[in-house]
C-alpha cells in the first residue's frame, strides 16, 4: 500500500525530550511541531516522545541535574533532542558537568556537527558573508581534549592555591574524528581546514597533526589545510567563504562555532548534533544558543536553530525526505519571513514555528 498518513509500515521513532532550562522549552515545542508536519507530509514516520524534566528545577528539587539511572533511561531512545542548559541559581559547571557534558560522553558522542550557513535574507554581520556564500560544516571532537574532565585543584583559596585542567588527546580520539570529517567533505566534494596550534602546544597539536596526515592519506581526493588556531579564527572573518569542512578540537570549535553563529547572523541560528556514528548509544541534537534567561518565557526565542538541530536529527534517524522538506521550509521563512527580533524581525516564536510548519506543506 502507498499512501500517506498511517500506514503499518510507518516509523515510530522513539525521542528523549530535554527541554532543560530558560527557552530551552520553547524553542523544542516549536521544533517538534515542524519535524512532526514533515513526518505527516511524508507518512513516513511518528515521533513517540519522552519528556523529561531534568534542568536547574529538577536540581533544586533532587540535588542533582539527572536521576542516578539517567542514562539507562536514555538509552532507550533512538535519538536525544535538547533545548538548553544552564540557569541562574545553580553554576554552569555543575549544571553542565550534571547533564550535557556526562550524556556526551556516556554515549560516546565523539562527533559534534555543527553547519555554519548564512541563509538568504538573513544578515551577516561580514561584508564577505553577504550573498550567502558561507557554508562551512564545523566538525568538533567532541569527547575529549580539553572538554576530558581530567584535573583538580589543591591548597584551596590559599596564595599557594592550583588548578589544573589537562587536555587529553588520544591517537584513537584523534582518528575517529578525523575519519568523520574527511567523509563528510569528500561526500560534500570539498576541502578540509584542520584547526591546530602546533607551533606552541608541541604535544597535544602534534599528535592531532601527525594523525590528521595520516587519515587524509586514504583521502586523497579531499584537500587539507592545515590552519593555525589563531589564523583561521581570522580567515573566518576575512575569508569565510573560502572554508568549507573545518576540524578542530573540543574548545577550539566551542569557539570558532560561536565566531560561525555571530557570522551566520544570530546564536538563534546555530544548529548541532552530537553524534555517536557508531549508533551504539542515541546521539542528540541541540540548538547551541543556550537557555538565555533574560528573554525565557516571552515568547521570542528564534526557534531556527532548534528546528535546524531537529531536521538534522531526522537524517540522523534515516528520515532524508522529511528532514529536507523541514530544511527548505526553514530556509523559506528565513528568505520571506516572518523572522524573530534577533534576526531583524518582529515574529514570535510561535509564529515563526507556524510559517516554517506552513512551509513544510508546501
Ligand atoms: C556548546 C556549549 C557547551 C560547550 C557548554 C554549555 C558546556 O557552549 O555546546 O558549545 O562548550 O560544549
Ligand atoms: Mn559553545
Amino acid at each position: 500500500m502507498v499512501g500517506r498518513g498511517r500506514s503499518p509500515d510507518l516509523n515510530r521513532h522513539r525521542i528523549a525530550l530535554i527541554p532543560g532550562d530558560g527557552v530551552g522549552r520553547e524553542v523544542l515545542a516549536a521544533g517538534l511541531t515542524v519535524l512532526r508536519r514533515a513526518g505527516e507530509v511524508t507518512g513516513s514516520f511518528e515521533l513517540e516522545v519522552t519528556d523529561l524534566p531534568w534542568s536547574c528545577r529538577y536540581h533544586l528539587e533532587h540535588g542533582r541535574m539527572m536521576p542516578e539511572d539517567g542514562l539507562a533511561i536514555l538509552a532507550d531512545h533512538e535519538a536525544i533532542y535538547l533545548g538548553a542548559v544552564g540557569f541562574p541559581g545553580v553554576p554552569d559547571h555543575v549544571s553542565l558537568w550534571g547533564l550535557l557534558l556526562p550524556i556526551r560522553q556516556g554515549f560516546d558522542q565523539y562527533v559534534n556537527v555543527r553547519p555554519i550557513r548564512v541563509l538568504e535574507g538573513i544578515e551577516s554581520p561580514l561584508r564577505a558573508g553577504t550573498g550567502a556564500t558561507v557554508d562551512m560544516l564545523c566538525i568538533r571532537e567532541n569527547s575529549e581534549g580539553e572538554y576530558a574532565g581530567v584535573g583538580g585543584r589543591s591548597h584551596a583559596g590559599r596564595p599557594e592555591e592550583v588548578a589544573l585542567q589537562t587536555s587529553v588527546y588520544t591517537r584513537h580520539g584523534v582518528e575517529r574524528v578525523a575519519r568523520y570529517a574527511f567523509d563528510r567533505a569528500r561526500e560534500r566534494g570539498g576541502g578540509l581546514a584542520s584547526a591546530t596550534k602546533s607551533n606552541a602546544l608541541q604535544y597535544t597539536a602534534v599528535l592531532w597533526d601527525e594523525v590528521v596526515e595520516e587519515v587524509a592519506r586514504d583521502y586523497p581526493e579531499v584537500p587539507v589545510t592545515r590552519y593555525l588556531v589563531d589564523a583561521l579564527a581570522a580567515r573566518f572573518v576575512s575569508h569565510p567563504a573560502s572554508l568549507d569542512v573545518v576540524l578542530a578540537s573540543n574548545l577550539y570549535a566551542d569557539i570558532l562555532t560561536d565566531l560561525g553563529a555571530a557570522i551566520q547572523g544570530s546564536m538563534g541560528l546555530a544548529a548541532s548534533a552530537n553524534l555517536d556514528p557508531s549508533r551504539r548509544y542515541p546521539s542528540m541534537f541541540e540548538p547551541v544558543h543556550g537557555s538565555a534567561p533574560d528573554i525565557a518565557g516571552q515568547g521570542i526565542a528564534n526557534p531556527m536553530g532548534a528546528i535546524w538541530s531537529g531536521a538534522m536529527m531526522l537524517e540522523h534517524l534515516g528520515e532524508g525526505e522529511a528532514a529536507a522538506l523541514a530544511m527548505r521550509a526553514l530556509v523559506t521563512v528565513a528568505r520571506d519571513g516572518p523572522r524573530t527580533r534577533d534576526v531583524r524581525g518582529s515574529g514570535s516564536t510561535g509564529e515563526v514555528a507556524e510559517a516554517i510548519e506552513a512551509a513544510v506543506g508546501e
